[in-house]
């Protein structure tokens, strides 16, 4: 048996290999020349793009494969509409704003001479790798687009993007300039998922069919936002679940506002076009200079949303996390926030750091509250120097402290943002965004930094690098607590001015790259307000996310699973906090918030010096049992066995039945972890069977429900095949309010 695993254990490795950027194969990508046709081959999927007899780069095919041959001259006729009210029949691969365009463009630019007609034909391109880069140039202005497409045939993905040149003499002005638009085949009707939410509550999974007409989800806000995730998802309405069905996705690589639109023309062709948002956006783009969009990546998956979720889940462990942190394990943390909140000293600091070090924790974080004069949100943010009161020594002993316990040391930090009352903005205060003649709207008492001003955006980084010059700092939590208003700019030229979307979010990349460079062993958590600011684009410089404020495990399952949609598990931090939680007020098990909390980066933030012995020592069973499973939930494989939101069709979803389970499975397919939740029992029915997914049908697996205490199973052990634990399932008896139960499957030797 274990030989036989063996064949299919490299195969399932080979997909989570996160030890290096992946070197494809050169044939994802072929050029048939006679033809004028690109071919983007992925392991199930296909992509292609070729140019018409008016030099046109048009848009072919997005799906399952076809042959090759199949494509003919492929490229439609256009057919002449005399009375113009039609929809143009040619679906351009980057439609740029001109001639005879509705839809949402790609690109909209303004010459220096006042026009604003856009015309793209095809000029060249160049195969690198799996790189295809075509260039599409005006055929009056010197001004040219590369279209870059990686294909990762392995992921079944594309990242696509685009560079826009000038080679005028004189400045353009851009005036929209999205990442990709990505064209679907005609097969209405179609259903959107996407992620959306509020403060508290993010990254809830919503449907919405669609028909004629546009639906965009976006930020105006400076920031990716709680309200709505750059992801989405599409299927045939009513024709796709977690395991079956064709689904297409894609996500955004970006941190800044952003839009994606989804439109279905009147002749019932879906687009779905995605970037930087052009809402108050312009961009001054100078002879010779160039400007990069941010990626947005996209996917097809044969078999459904489970499928779809690992691929992008397998592809951000290679592909997306920063190395070299990427394969290895997330500490468990213990963060103080909600114990402590502003009210720290080094005492109080050490002494929770001890307890959380019985309980396993492997990395203490303090969070807000150490800096200046922050003793409440009215003061301090700016001043990245350690309290005079509370750390009399700097943060020293502290350090110290935890690193004499064998923990790691991180702290937080909010560097985009200023109080009034902090030296920073007295020393400072044309370094936030604000009007003229206008108030400066400060939300949390803050006002927020201004990092398209180089000043401001180096300061910052040498505050930050000082700090982690001076002291052994392992992790850093960089938080944002508002979002951009009254967004002036007034000392920049005139025609810059609307720059700031752009150049704020790329000064944080910048320092974020900049700080990881020069500290390559320093972990770095995203923060907003919880998840914020949770995207792919901050994920290649952040390791792991705070997904969300809200801590009550029941709200919890419902965000994570959401989150799990488009991110991976390992980047979703949850804390287990003390009852009631914040939110709702709500008491729970010990054990169904360790469990909510285990199916991510564990980690732990109630006041630990309030603890009982008994809750202490059924802590430290949990933390033990997460190292455990830990290399499965952090680098497995998901399954959503019994989602929260209910199976397509729906808009949008809704409560499900109150079970909820989840399945991790090791990459070599021979262990899996399944965690179980039950909102409340009723009726005193009996739970449908749990059915597992991803397990090898002809192995044996021992199976043994995991509780405190003595470490031996609650139940019996069993033992089944693979086959009868994915057919018949597992019959599991919960009785009670918020049950839930962690099940250990290992192939029995
Ligand atoms: C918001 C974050 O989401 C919290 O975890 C905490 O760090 C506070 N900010 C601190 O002000």
């Amino acid at each position: 048996m274990r030989q036989m695993i063996a064949g299919f254990t490299l195969a399932a490795i080979a997909i989570l290999s996160v030890t290096s950027r992946s070197a494809e194969t050169p044939s994802a990508i072929r050029y048939l020349e006679e033809r004028r046709i690109w071919l983007l081959e992925g392991d199930k999927s296909q992509y292609a793009v070729g140019v018409n007899a008016a030099g046109e780069l048009i848009h072919l095919w997005w799906g399952p494969k076809l042959a090759a041959g199949d494509f003919g001259s492929g490229v439609i006729v256009p057919v002449a509409n005399s009375t113009g009210w039609g929809e143009n029949p040619q679906y351009l691969e980057f439609p740029a704003w001109g001639e005879w365009r509705y839809p949402e463009p790609a690109l909209k630019v303004r010459f220096a001479d006042g026009v604003r007609d856009l015309r793209l034909r095809h000029d060249s391109h160049r195969i690198e790798s799996n790189v295809l880069k075509l260039v599409l140039k005006d055929p009056h202005y010197p001004f040219a687009v590369e279209l870059r497409y990686r294909v990762l045939p392995r992921f079944d993905l594309i990242e696509r993007s685009a560079v826009l040149r000038n080679g005028c003499e004189r400045p353009i002005d851009v005036e929209q300039a999205l990442s990709a638009v990505w064209h679907l085949p005609h097969l209405q009707p179609w259903t959107l998922s996407y992620l959306a939410g509020k403060w508290g509550a993010e990254t809830q999974l919503r449907r919405a069919d669609l028909g004629q007409g546009k639906f965009q989800i976006e930020s105006r806000r400076g920031a990716t936002s709680h309200q709505l995730n750059p992801w989405f998802a599409l299927s045939g309405t009513g024709k796709a679940g977690e395991e079956h069905g064709e689904v297409w996705y894609g996500a955004l690589a970006w941190s800044g506002s952003w839009k994606i639109a989804a439109e279905v023309n009147a002749a019932g062709r879906l687009q779905v076009a995605g970037g930087i948002h052009d809402f108050d956006f312009s961009w001054r783009l100078e002879p010779g200079a160039e400007f990069e969009t941010p990626v947005f990546v996209g996917g097809f998956s044969p078999n459904g949303f489970g499928p779809a979720s690992r691929q992008m889940h397998a592809y951000q462990l290679a592909e997306i996390l920063p190395r070299p942190a990427a394969g290895e394990a997330r500490p468990v943390i213990y963060n103080s926030w909600y114990a402590t909140e502003f009210n720290i000293d080094v005492a109080q600091q050490i002494a929770l750091a001890k307890r959380a070090k019985d309980l396993g924790v492997e990395l203490f974080v303090v969070d807000d509250g150490w800096f200046g004069k922050r003793d409440s949100d009215r003061a301090g943010l700016g001043d990245w120097s350690p309290s005079k009161t509370k750390f009399p020594q700097g943060l020293k002993p502290l350090i110290d402290a935890v690193h004499g316990l064998n923990m790691k040391f991180g702290v937080w930090v909010e560097p985009e943002m200023v109080n009034p009352d902090s030296d920073l903005y007295r020393a400072h205060p044309n370094w936030v965004f604000h009007f003229p003649n206008r108030p400066r709207t400060e939300q949390r008492r803050q006002l927020m930094l201004n990092f398209a001003r180089p000043d401001a955006a180096e300061h910052i980084f040498r505050v930050l690098d000082t700090r982690l010059t001076e002291n052994e700092i392992d992790f850093i939590k960089w938080d944002m607590n508002r979002h951009i208003m009254e967004p002036g700019w007034m000392e920049a030229p005139q025609a810059q001015q609307r720059e700031i979307w752009v150049r704020h979010a790329r000064a944080v990349y910048d320092i974020l790259d900049r700080l990881r460079a020069k500290h390559p062993r320093v972990l770095w958590e995203s923060c907003s307000g919880g998840g914020g600011r949770a995207d792919l684009g901050i994920l290649r410089r952040t390791d792991q996310v705070w997904t969300s404020d809200n801590t009550d495990p029941l709200d919890r399952l419902v965000i994570q699973e959401g989150y799990t949609y488009a991110y991976a598990p390992k980047t979703q931090v949850a804390w287990v906090t003390d009852n009631p939680d914040g939110v709702n007020g709500r008491d729970t098990p010990l054990a169904f918030r360790f469990h909510c909390a285990m199916m991510g980066t564990l980690g732990v933030g109630g006041n630990l010096l309030r603890w009982s012995n008994e809750e202490s020592a059924e802590a430290k069973w949990y933390v033990a049992e997460y190292k455990q499973i830990r290399p499965l939930v952090q680098d497995g494989l998901l399954y959503r066995l019994h989602p929260h939101a209910v199976p397509l069709p729906s808009s949008p979803a809704v409560a499900g039945s109150g079970l909820q389970a989840y399945e991790y499975v090791s990459p070599d397919l021979s262990q899996a972890v399944v965690f179980v939740f039950l909102h409340s029992s009723q009726l005193g029915n009996d739970l449908p069977a749990i059915r597992l997914r991803g397990l090898m049908p002809g192995a044996r697996y021992r199976i043994e429900v995991r509780q405190p205490g003595t470490g031996d199973p609650a139940i019996t052990a069993q033992e089944m095949s693979g086959a009868t634990l994915m057919e018949r399932g597992l019959a599991l008896r919960l009785r009670g309010d918020y049950q839930s139960a962690l099940i250990r499957v290992r192939m029995a030797e």
